[in-house]
């Protein structure tokens, strides 16, 4: 069989096609053999179509097809034909025709896959991983990667059409810090020195400005080794972008157009305009600054009604400056005493120690605390949180972030708990002025809440020394359904001013020199103010599909602890390896 004249996709396959002769290639879904007939479903990557086999029309090939089993590859020529009325398959869009086999040759048998390649089949996460080329030969998985092939075409051809330049970047580079730690590859020709794969390909995106490109984007492949969960692995995606002569409002123009493009394309609602909010509403009011804006339960500061109370807990906090912050649960999130201590287990990684709970029954507070708290206060709560009868507010106190953070998850729990938005609508927000640095318990310095090349509030230089947390960034961050899809910012392009940042951020000159020196270096020779923003393309493409994790869009993607299952990555290497490298692995 010639394989190079395949006529067509099976999935593309229909009534128009009837009488046409075709050559198909792909895969055994299934063998049916009903004595003088066998049927075999044929799969590939556009979907399935029946073939015929008849052992009085083509006796040879029916005997043939007579031993087929599940995945062995074929390729077929034969005639398209109707099915007739009463033997359509209404699930299958090819479901009105069949081909009948008139000459097969098998390309390759195969063993019994470890799962069945079937879009229903409920798979080990494991397993799937091992075989994911087996996974992902499963036809709704294979759509999905087919997709996203789609949404990286539509940026490239949207961005190439405004403008843009694509440009890539070196992967073995120094390291950007982006608030992860890097991974490192040893050089060899060097000994003793690394380069470090790109967080982001953020400082070579702003030399692209120095360099008078003007409008650059990149689909690009970031690296970060950090604590990975659904929404985060070790090597993902970014659409990045960076333009020169930007404001804050040109950036969030172009971000727009291009994610209604991309919106449109899988007719993903959203409604207009994105609204903005401000980072301090945004945690006043949400406990987050991706807050999912699709449902309230809002969260309210209450100090200044259980200060009048008896609660020693909560007296102590106020006294101690901290918050004491609640949230109103509706009557359906009826709280028992077990729930109550899962919550408390729920905020305990934020710091914070316990939960009150107040309940209205019969109109009147409820609660083992409320003794404490007076029945007054308590009332009180209840009606500025607006509880409703049955309804319970909950009560933490602890420093003003980590209470809202905390009630943050309880909100969003509850929110998906008792159905409070409907998963079909979406609601994209602007999340801007955000503060530019914050303390780092773990290590005792100022660091960056984006990245040291944000721009700060002009006016704000002046606090730089003496009030480093009261400066506010240029930077802005897009959030879908309460995930944070990119982020970005207007950069410093005054030599001047980045050697000022690198001094709050607690490094010498001569570090800032060793780290960065190329940057201040090109600063020097006329640079154009410019800005830019990354959107995170493996959780947009999530999102759009409606998958649960970013590994489902991503092709070969790792577990949640970091491994690559399929290939048994990371591994040990070959001394010899290491012996040119000069490295020496430490027995733990
Ligand atoms: P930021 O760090 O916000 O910005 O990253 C941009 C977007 O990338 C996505 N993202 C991730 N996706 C999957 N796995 C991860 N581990 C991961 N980390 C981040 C998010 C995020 O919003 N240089 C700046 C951009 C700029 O300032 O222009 C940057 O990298 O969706």
């Amino acid at each position: 069989m010639n394989i190079e004249k395949r006529t067509h996709y099976c999935g593309e396959l229909n009534k128009n096609n009837v009488g046409e002769k075709v050559i198909l290639l792909g895969w055994v879904r299934r063998q049916r053999d009903l004595g003088s007939l066998i049927f075999v479903d044929l799969r590939d990557r556009s979907g399935i179509v029946q073939l015929k086999f008849s052992q009085e029309k083509n006796p040879e090939e029916y005997f043939v097809g007579k031993k087929l089993r599940s995945e062995f590859v074929i390729g077929v020529e034969g005639e398209v034909f109707f099915r007739g009325e009463k033997d359509i398959n209404p699930h299958l869009p090819t479901g009105e025709v069949e081909v009948l086999v008139s000459k097969m040759e098998v390309f390759s048998e195969a063993e019994t896959p470890p799962f069945s390649i079937e879009d229903e089949a409920i798979i080990n996460e494991e397993l799937k991983l091992q075989y994911r080329y087996l996974d992902l030969r499963r036809p709704f998985q294979n759509r999905r990667i087919q997709l996203r092939h789609k949404l990286t075409q539509t940026v490239r051809e949207h961005l190439s059409k405004e403008g843009f330049i694509e440009i890539e970047t070196p992967f073995l580079t120094k390291s950007t810090p982006e608030g992860a730690r890097d991974f490192l590859v040893p050089s060899r020709l060097r000994k003793g020195t690394f380069y470090a794969l790109p967080q982001s390909p953020q400082l070579f995106k702003q030399l692209c400005m120095v360099a008078g490109f003007d409008k650059y984007f990149q689909i690009v492949r970031c690296f970060r080794d950090e604590d990975l969960r659904a929404d985060r692995q070790p090597e993902f995606t970014q659409i990045d972008i960076e333009i020169s002569f930007p404001t804050e409002k040109a950036i969030m123009e172009i971000s727009e157009r291009l994610l209604l493009k991309v919106f449109k394309e899988f007719s993903f609602e959203v409604s207009l305009p994105i609204p903005k909010m401000s980072y301090k509403e945004a945690i006043e009011r949400y406990g987050s600054d991706k807050p999912d804006t699709r449902f309230g339960m809002e969260l309210k500061s209450v100090e200044h009604i259980v200060k009048e109370g008896n609660f020693g807990v909560f007296l102590k906090a106020i006294e101690n400056g901290e918050s004491v912050r609640a949230i109103a649960i509706p009557k359906e999130g009826l709280i028992s005493r077990k729930e109550l201590s899962n919550l408390e287990e729920m905020v305990k990684p934020f710091g914070v120690k316990g939960v009150v709970a107040i309940q209205r029954i019969d109109g009147k507070p409820k609660g083992s605390q409320v003794k404490y708290l007076g029945e007054d206060a308590s009332n009180r709560i209840l009606d500025f949180m607006r509880v409703e009868e049955g309804g319970t507010a909950l009560l933490v106190a602890s420093p003003y972030l980590s209470a809202s953070t905390a009630l943050s998850q309880i909100r969003l729990y509850f929110g998906k708990l008792l159905k409070l938005y409907d998963p079909s609508k979406h609601s994209l927000l602007w999340v801007h002025k955000f503060p530019a640095f914050e303390w780092s318990m773990e290590e005792s310095r100022w660091v960056s809440i984006h990245h040291p090349f944000t721009m700060i509030k002009e006016e704000d230089i002046a606090l730089l020394e003496k009030e480093p947390e009261k400066v506010e960034s240029i930077a802005y961050d897009i959030v879908l359904d309460g995930n944070e899809i990119g982020g970005g910012s207007i950069r410093i392009h005054n030599p001047d001013l980045q050697k000022k940042i690198f001094k709050t951020l607690g490094f010498t000159e001569e570090e800032a020199n060793q780290k960065f020196g190329f940057l201040l270096e090109a600063f020097k020779y006329g640079t154009p103010p410019h800005g830019g923003i990354a959107f995170g393309l493996d959780r947009l493409c999530m999102l759009i599909l409606c998958c649960d994790s970013i590994r489902d869009v991503i092709p070969f993607p790792k577990t949640t602890s970091g491994l690559c299952l399929m290939t048994s990555s990371p591994s040990e290497v070959d001394q010899d390896q290491l012996k040119e490298l000069k490295i020496k692995i430490e027995k733990e």
